[in-house]
């Protein structure tokens, strides 16, 4: 099963890709996660793109659409996979329908989580996500057992650079490349749309049943 998600900054993509893997055993391959891995490990690829993240500016296409490619030919992804933030923008989407083809591995579906824009900016700056295993969670709407520790693995949480007022109101902004992708995967067919402004498991119950329709 090949499945994308996408909405806005903290729409609750990476909320949702963390029950998908973990109930329909498919990779999840979000392009945050990997620029964020490359940051922390201080590799080429890190120290390129740390300026776009920390401002919250995107990366450029041609470095993006590369990263994506080396990561589809893992043998992991073979068998399906869940893409979570990419593509963004209408050359990335263009650069995704080649690879899918040259792969033999078409979408499924593409998820749509719709939330107000008003919303977004307290839930972002109210995340914390764990620095061991990338759990994430929100002081007030998903809180740990015990503040600043993972449930799942007792790891420190952490803010995410880019989750301070002003980077997200970057952020917000950069999201206008992104929106004509809604149309793009609705004229093929392909969008379903899912209100992410229930609450988590309530938005996890549409998203799984639309999956399992789909034969997930
Ligand atoms: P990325 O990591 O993809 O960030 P994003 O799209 O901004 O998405 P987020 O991870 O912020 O939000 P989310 O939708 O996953 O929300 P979450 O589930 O955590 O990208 C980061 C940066 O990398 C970009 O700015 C750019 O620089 C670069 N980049 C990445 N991909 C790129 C690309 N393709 N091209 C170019 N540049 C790229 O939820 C948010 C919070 O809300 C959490 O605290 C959660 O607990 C809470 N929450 C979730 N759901 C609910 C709910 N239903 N009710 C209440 N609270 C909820």
């Amino acid at each position: 099963m090949q499945v994308m998600l996408l909405g806005m900054p903290g729409a609750g993509k990476g909320t949702q890709a963390e029950r998908i893997t973990r109930e329909f055993g498919i990779p999840h391959i979000s392009t945050g996660d990997m620029f964020r891995k490359a940051i922390a490990n201080q590799t080429p690829l890190g120290m390129e793109v740390k300026q776009y993240l920390d401002s919250g500016r995107l990366v450029p296409d041609d470095l993006t659409i590369r990263i994506v490619r080396e990561r589809l030919a893992e043998a992991d992804a073979a068998n399906g996979f869940l893409l979570d933030g990419f593509p963004r923008t209408l050359a990335q989407a263009e650069a995704l329908d080649q690879m899918l083809r040259d792969i033999g591995k078409p979408l499924d579906v593409v998820l749509y989580i719709h939330v107000p824009q008003e919303v977004l900016l307290s839930r972002l700056t109210g995340r914390r996500v764990c620095r061991a295993c990338g759990a994430t969670y929100h002081v007030v709407f998903q809180p740990p057992q015990r503040e600043g520790v993972c449930d799942h693995c007792g790891g420190e949480l952490y803010q995410r650079s880019d989750d301070t007022e002003e980077a997200v109101r970057t952020r917000l902004e950069q999201y206008a490349q992104t929106a004509p992708l809604v149309e793009y995967y609705r004229e093929r067919g392909l969008l379903r749309q899912v209100d992410g402004e229930q609450p988590i498991e309530t938005v996890w119950s549409e998203v799984r049943r639309i999956l399992l329709s789909i034969g997930g």
